[in-house]
């Protein structure tokens, strides 16, 4: 039997899971560095750090924190529209790599695009995904397995709808919350570097309400680094401020900052701008009867974002990190369109 797996390869991170077990990793890859020089790098951090190295096409590539941290060539990301296509292939193999545990495995896959780019590369991206993918994958101790990634079938979906369908199944893709099946719900997904805005009309994506902005949480992160530059002179990377945000303060050179304040005002702005933008786009629907806010950025954001939007907002689930429940929605909506027989042994 196929495993079902859902995939959002996300602007900052790509999300995975099989409905047991989830995978986070960042979306970057870079080709991996010759054999013996990575192993010397690699010897004093092994366990620290998540290895992801594959084979696709013939060529090496580090994923995620490794590429990070050690590959010496390009790094791609989303970002460059013309790699979309590329990007998607090896961070999604990337993914379902983790969930290999055999020569050969089959899948079944969900996979979420960014509003953005769903209409223009929804076929592409199934046209690529889904075929035999002969690939190998090198572990932490340098020993590398072929493996033959089939994929039977994909299912290409508007991101934030995931986070419907997350609320509407349960965990084997059965509708259980009927109201959103029957409700039209706006959804506000702020990520890394996009904010995402769709209508889930009857459970059914309405292109007609739906926007991709600039309107990240990076907007917010890049204000508050710039502030730091102009207090400590240090170039702080974005996705390094995540924690020090969260606790509210940053050591940098044995020097504490205290970063209460300017997030509170970064955060507050990009709430602003954010809710005007959904209060403009859906001025029109005034028959929508509630509202959702999704994604990692979304989590950070809902208490600056809620009294600020027109409608009644569903409080998100706190029972999983917001950055999943996207993908959470993918896997389940697969059990639902591909519904799984019981092997008579195991039932
Ligand atoms: N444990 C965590 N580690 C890092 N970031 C986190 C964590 N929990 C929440 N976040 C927040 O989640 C954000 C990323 O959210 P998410 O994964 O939804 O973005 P994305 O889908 O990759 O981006 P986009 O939607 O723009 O393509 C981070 O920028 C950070 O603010
Ligand atoms: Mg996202």
């Amino acid at each position: 039997m196929d495993t079902i797996i859902g995939i959002d390869i996300g602007f900052g991170f790509t999300k995975a899971t099989d409905g047991k077990k989830f995978q986070v990793f960042k979306s970057i890859y870079g080709e991996a560095i010759d054999f013996q020089f990575k192993e010397s790098l690699l010897k004093n951090n092994q366990e620290q750090d998540e290895h992801i190295h594959i084979d696709v096409d013939g060529i090496s590539y580090f994923v995620g924190e490794l590429a990070e941290r050690q590959s010496a060539n390009r790094q791609f990301t989303l970002e460059q529209t013309q790699f979309i296509s590329s990007a998607t292939k090896t961070l999604a193999l990337a993914a379902i790599s983790r969930f290999v545990s055999k020569e050969s495995e089959s899948f079944k896959v969900v996979v979420g695009l960014p509003i953005g780019h769903y209409r223009q590369y929804k076929d592409e991206v199934r046209k690529i995904l889904r075929q035999s993918h002969q690939i190998s994958i090198t572990n932490q101790q340098g020993i590398n397995q072929d493996t033959l990634i089939g994929i039977s079938d994909v299912k290409v979906i508007p991101q934030p709808i995931g986070t419907v369908m997350d609320r509407l199944l349960d965990d084997v893709g059965k509708p259980s919350d009927m109201r959103f099946a029957s409700e039209k719900i706006g959804i506000i997904d702020v990520g890394f570097s996009t904010c995402d805005y769709t209508i889930s009309d009857k459970a059914r994506y309405s292109e007609r309400g739906s926007l991709t902005t600039q309107n990240g949480i990076s907007k917010a992160f890049e204000v508050i680094s710039s502030k730091l530059k102009d207090s400590c002179g240090i170039n702080i990377e974005l996705y390094r401020l995540f924690e020090a945000i969260e606790t509210g303060s940053i050591k940098i050179r044995g020097k504490g900052y205290d970063l209460r304040k300017i997030t509170q005002i970064a955060f507050q702005q990009l709430a602003a701008n954010i809710a005007s933008d959904a209060n403009r786009i859906w001025s029109d629907d005034w028959d929508m009867d509630a509202i959702m806010i999704t994604g990692g950025g979304g989590a950070v954001l809902a208490p600056y974002l809620q009294p600020l939007l027109e409608g009644v907002i569903i409080p998100i689930e706190q029972d999983l990190d917001y950055r999943l429940h996207n993908v959470r929605g993918y896997n389940k909506y697969g059990r639902n369109i591909w519904p799984q027989r019981k092997a008579p042994m195991e039932s």
